[in-house]
């Protein structure tokens, strides 16, 4: 199969690149940074996405497109320069894609569509474990530029015809993270509802969602986070600490992920394998 990564020279790109040409796929492996080198049935291309003439080129030929490519945190650049570099990408993917018909486009989004790390307002919620359904609040660049990006591809998937999977990750824990967990405390700033998701389970969940049946001209939003958290104390006691009197859903295990991705299990059978060792 013929797919396109985007952001390939980035964390989750390059470990998606060395999986997909483990199974014998066909990658071009897009990104602003040049290619370090090339592993079999891998073709390097380097690329600015905000130029929709190069996106054309990148997505011509495809059979499903995985789009990683981002400015990835706020403020890592002021906020407008994250906002429109993201949103543009995303708008070009998606327009050029739709317009050549590549059958599937994968969007990596983010859980930040419903926490920031540093919050402008506090947070509420509605309830936990959080799903696709409860409502978002994007408070800064990067999480309104991934929102944005669902809303974009919102529109292209009902009125343009494309088949689009959004992926809202939380920390895609590689092993300078996983080896951390779990964590002694609650107050580490690593803490987004302490949720997140090993770096190889975000890897199946990206071809998964590239690869697995969906309904034709559609928008499925999925959360893709590990079955538990990253924390040393149970949930409920970081829930209450946090966030007193917000109703907590009874699946929620004593140590059980602050979302809940089930979502991605029964529509695309992705089933997260990596738990902290406690
Ligand atoms: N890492 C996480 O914890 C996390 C959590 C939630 C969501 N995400 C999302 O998952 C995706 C992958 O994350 P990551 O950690 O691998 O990010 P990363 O920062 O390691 O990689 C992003 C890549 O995108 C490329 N890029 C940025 N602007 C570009 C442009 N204009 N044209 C071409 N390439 C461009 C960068 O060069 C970089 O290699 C991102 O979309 C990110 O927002 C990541």
């Amino acid at each position: 199969m013929r797919i396109v990564v985007t952001g390939a020279r980035g964390r989750l790109g390059a470990a998606l690149v060395t999986y997909l040409s483990g199974l014998g796929h066909d990658i071009l492996a897009v990104d602003a940074v040049p290619a370090a080198g090339a592993e079999p049935g891998v073709q390097p291309l380097r690329a600015d996405l905000r130029e929709a003439g190069e996106v054309y080129d990148v997505v011509d030929g495809a059979e499903a497109v995985i789009h990683l490519a981002a400015l990835a945190a706020q403020r890592i650049y002021p906020s407008g320069h994250t906002f429109f570099n993201n949103v543009g990408m995303t708008w070009n993917i998606l327009e050029a894609s739709a317009r050549l018909k590549v059958p599937r486009v994968v969007i990596a989004s983010s859980l930040q569509v419903n926490h920031t790390v540093t919050p402008r307002t506090p947070i509420s919620y509605e309830y936990f474990p959080v799903d696709e359904e409860h409502p978002v609040s994007p408070q800064d660049d990067y999480g309104l530029s991934k929102y944005v990006g669902e809303i974009c591809a919102d529109t292209f998937s009902i009125h343009w015809g494309l088949t689009v999977a959004s992926l809202r990750f939380p920390l895609i824990a590689a092993a300078e993270h996983y080896d951390l967990m779990p964590l002694p405390d609650m107050d580490v700033p690593l803490g987004a509802l302490f949720a997140y998701v090993h770096q190889d389970d975000a890897v199946r969940g990206c071809y998964l969602a590239a690869t697995a049946p969906l309904p034709p001209r559609s928008h499925t939003v999925f959360m893709m986070a590990a079955r538990d958290s990253s924390l040393g104390a149970p949930t409920r006691a970081y829930l209450d600490r946090y966030f007193p009197g917000v109703p907590i859903r009874p699946q929620l295990a004593e140590f059980g992920s602050t979302i809940d991705s089930s979502r991605a299990e029964r529509l695309l059978g992705w089933v997260p394998q990596v738990t902290v060792k406690r």
